[in-house]
């Protein structure tokens, strides 16, 4: 196997055998680990290859013994694996092997995070603990054994169903079958936290959460939202979890948010503790939702799974929907549509114009572990959403019904789920799959026509894409008080579609793509009055929101071309209609809404809407509007944070979360204004980690006489707590006044570490999105001389940082020809790993 050879699709066949069992025993010590496994090996009744030769994935093992039904096997040692001829129809095969997780930092397979072990199979971290058929396709049935020393380690955890237990060892059986990235193995000592979930037939589900000893006060909410998951996904989906055990350990070195294996999760520590004190209202409502995609998983991913890596939005982009649409049913929809969708334009549409623009259903990898993106993940889910726009809820859960009715227990393709949807519903999807076969933003234009003689609205749609996609436009017609007179969705297939509305007194105001009923590039022909008057009046939360964004657009990058003024004068109305005289109490969102409405595009945002993406226009050119809103809504800022600002204690609900969105950015605003005092004050009172980091945001966005004593009494205040930290570290880096030479000097400390992912985030990973400091030649060779150290250690995580270049040829010609240097002095490096060459071959090409 060579690693210029990518693996493509269509090249997709059966396994020629198939694994009844697979029994795995661990000895773990502080040196080495041995693994020992028996497995036993049929023949695939349905592949009709007949070589009797197995191919078996292995990396990075040192063969001890190999026997074939108890003898030796014609066996051969090759590259990525093993190889064995002559074989029979059934055998068994029996093999040693050690590994080294102490030594592993690339954080797949089996490693090491505080001193504890654990696995990251997916997708092909299993062939880095012993030989096997490392496909997602080959389901078996495990039953693991594990042995470490019972002084150090107290721990001792596989999947499914703890059935012996005696000193010092476990037996571990898993009654379900799985593909062996679902395997977890997990080995140290840990602080328990427990609880019972009763399963809506009365099953009794044991709880577990595993956390280092000093966080076990940090996971009281990660159980209720567990609970919360479970119950949810019984009420809305009918579904109910199969074991009687179901665990989550929480470890600090983890390249992703979480892993759904077989009722053993494993976690980035990020994703599960919390308390008031430490994180944010997002931060909660984040960790809710991991949590549950996690378990969503066991029925989306592990019940039934992918027949091959290309599917991976089968599992993560319908996940994604259902953790999406928990959040939703849990908190407020309109904000989490806002905020889902400001994520996929901001990143998803980015990635589509950038070197690594790929199919949702990608065609080829090298490296697999690069596809875990926001296109096969939020675009996948964007698709699966649409499915539910066209079939409704009970049209959408008859298909997931027939889904799991036709496939649980098995190993699918995306073709498989779209036709359960169709045949469930006697829907054809047929056009519809151009959302899996083509890549890139669909852009479509929309312009409409009012006959004042005859009364009827025209609408004129037209899709500028290689081929005609199939998706519904939710819209409104509203009348000017913003009464609905025609709503509804609209099926767009064709290149060009006319639509006619008649009996239509008036001339309506349309309100197109509501809640962004489909992942598109649209351009209406509204005018700037009815942009402004859908801002006030849009029933639609999202259109409201949108239409207040485009506006903002318009007002950075060509201030002309707008009427400042009038939208202010909106702008205004809406914080004082729906608050300040108190005429609005009951929408409990509305203040999340306004903060929603108040926040500019982002700078990255800005960037994709220019031809040559230029970092310091795009940065001035949005300060300037940061600075008319505080000329003209200070007082207005003022007044409403001095309103909110009350004591209240710390809850969870819509109402207090807007409460604190609303007074925060009206303390950003006030902040940048110059009014550090109030920040201050805030930093000092704050009752809570959201306002604590609010106002340390507000301190730090230019240097003032408070900013350091903050930033020194939050490190004194939290600097025993890891993930705190990383808080305290990306504020420093994200800050305007960050440069070069102070990222440095935040590596220097004793609480950097290049071996934890989370702290690379929080420092590297923010910097490189803080644009004007980290666009020039000294942040490059900084960024490129990480990515050479990752190179060897984790690259995983190297390859997300050379992502940072994926868009080098969209920038002002001397950036350009910087990045493309960087990028060419990583090729040149030796030993360059397949997750990194692959990112930068597409780069170059
Ligand atoms: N399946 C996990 C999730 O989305 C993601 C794991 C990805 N890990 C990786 N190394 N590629 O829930
Ligand atoms: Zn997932």
């Amino acid at each position: 196997m060579n690693k210029l050879q990518p693996i493509y699709r269509k090249d997709y066949t059966l396994s020629e055998y198939l694994i009844h069992t697979t029994e795995l025993e661990f000895d773990l010590t502080e040196t080495q680990t041995i693994v020992t496994s028996k497995i036993s090996f049929y023949k695939n009744p349905k592949s009709n290859k007949k070589t009797n030769i197995l191919f078996l994935d292995g990396i990075d093992l040192e063969l001890i013994s190999i026997l074939v039904d108890k003898a030796k096997p014609d066996y051969k040692l090759v590259e990525q694996g093993l190889e064995i001829n002559n074989l029979a129809d059934e055998f068994i095969l029996e093999i040693k092997n050690c590994i080294h997780p102490e030594k592993n930092t690339s954080l797949y397979g089996l490693y090491q995070s505080n001193g504890n072990f654990c696995t990251q199979c997916e997708a092909h971290g299993f062939r880095q603990i012993t030989y096997y058929l490392d496909r997602p396709d080959v389901l078996s049935v495990f039953t693991t054994h594990i042995k470490a020393d019972k002084q150090k380690y107290l721990v001792l955890l596989s999947n499914g169903n703890l059935i012996k237990q005696i000193n010092g060892s476990t037996t571990w059986h898993d009654p379900t079958p799985k593909p062996c990235y679902l395997f977890a193995l997990v080995v140290g000592n840990f602080a328990l936290k427990e609880d019972t979930y009763i399963t809506l037939s009365g099953n009794e589900v044991t709880l577990k959460i595993y956390v280092q000893a000093h966080n076990i006060n940090k996971t009281q909410f990660a159980m209720a939202a567990l609970k919360r998951s479970f119950a949810w996904e019984e009420k809305r989906f009918g579904l109910e979890y199969d074991l009687d055990i179901y665990m989550i350990v929480a470890v600090d070195d983890f390249n992703m948010g979480a892993m759904e294996n077989k009722g053993l999760n494993i976690f980035n520590t990020t994703y599960v503790l919390a308390s008031i004190d430490t994180v944010t209202d997002k931060d909660f409502i984040d960790i809710e939702a991991v949590i549950g995609h996690e378990y969503f998983h066991n029925w989306t991913g592990n019940r039934v799974t992918c027949r091959d890596w290309f599917q991976l939005s089968l599992k993560e982009g319908l996940t994604v929907f259902r953790d999406q649409e928990f959040t939703s049913d849990l908190h407020t929809r309109s904000i989490k549509r806002i905020e889902d969708v400001n994520t996929l334009r901001t990143l998803q549409f980015a990635e589509d114009m950038s070197s690594m623009q790929h199919l949702v259903r990608p065609e080829h990898y090298i490296e697999m572990n690069n596809f875990y993106t926001l296109t096969v993940y939020e675009k996948g889910a964007e698709i699966i959403r649409m499915v539910h726009t066209f079939l409704g809820e009970v049209g959408f859960q008859k298909g997931m019904q027939l889904y799991f009715q036709r496939f649980d227990g098995d190993a699918v393709t995306i073709d498989d789920f779209i036709q359960s949807m169709s045949d469930a519903n006697n829907f054809d999807f047929d056009q519809f799959m151009y959302w899996y076969s083509q890549s890139g933003t669909p852009e479509v234009s929309i312009v409409s026509d009012y006959n004042h003689n005859d009364k009827t609205f025209k609408v004129f749609i037209r899709q500028h894409s290689q081929c005609d996609y199939f998706f519904p436009l939710r819209f409104a017609l509203l009348d000017d008080t913003g009464t609905k007179l025609e709503s509804g969705i609209l099926t767009v297939k064709d290149k060009e579609q006319i639509f006619i509305f008649n009996n239509m007194d008036v001339e309506p105001t349309p309100s197109w793509l509501r809640g962004f009923s489909a992942p598109i590039k649209l351009k209406s022909d509204l005018t700037f009055k009815q942009k402004i008057f859908l801002v006030r009046h849009d029933s639609d939360a999202f259109n409201q929101w949108d239409n207040a964004q485009q506006l903002w657009l318009s007002l950075i990058l060509i201030p002309s071309s707008i009427n400042q003024d009038l939208f202010f004068d909106a702008i205004e109305k809406v914080l004082k209609n729906t608050f300040l005289d108190g005429s609005c109490v009951s929408l409990v969102q509305d203040k999340s809404l306004i903060c929603e409405i108040l926040t500019l595009p982002s700078e990255q945002f800005l960037h994709q809407q220019q031809e040559i993406i230029d970092v310091f226009e795009v940065h001035d050119k949005r300060e300037k509007v940061i600075n008319k809103i505080i000329e003209r809504f200070k007082l207005l800022f003022s007044k409403i944070y001095s309103k909110l600002n009350i004591y209240q204690p710390y809850e969870l609900t819509p109402e207090a979360v807007g409460n604190r969105a609303l007074k925060n950015i009206c303390l950003y605003y006030l902040a940048i204004s110059g009014e550090f005092e109030l920040a201050f004050e805030q930093f000092k009172s704050a009752n809570c980690m959201n306002d604590k980091m609010a106002s340390l945001k507000a301190l730090i966005v230019s240097d003032n006489s408070y900013k350091n004593i903050a930033l020194d009494g939050f490190y004194h205040e939290f600097k025993n707590d890891t993930q705190v930290m990383d808080k305290y570290f990306s504020i420093q880096s994200s800050a305007s006044t960050a440069n070069v030479e102070s990222i440095k000097v935040l590596m220097q400390h004793k609480l950097f570490s290049f071996n934890t992912p989370n702290r690379l985030r929080s420092v590297i990973g923010s910097f490189s999105q803080n644009y004007v400091n980290f666009h020039n030649q000294q942040g490059y060779e900084l960024l490129t001389n990480i990515i050479i150290k990752l190179n060897q250690s984790n690259p995983q995580i190297g390859a997300k940082l050379t992502s940072v270049y994926n868009h080098w040829q969209r920038f002002t010609p001397k950036l350009k020809a910087l990045q493309k240097q960087q990028l060419e002095k990583i090729l040149a490096i030796e030993n360059l790993s397949n997750n990194i060459f692959e990112i930068i071959q597409a780069a170059l090409k």
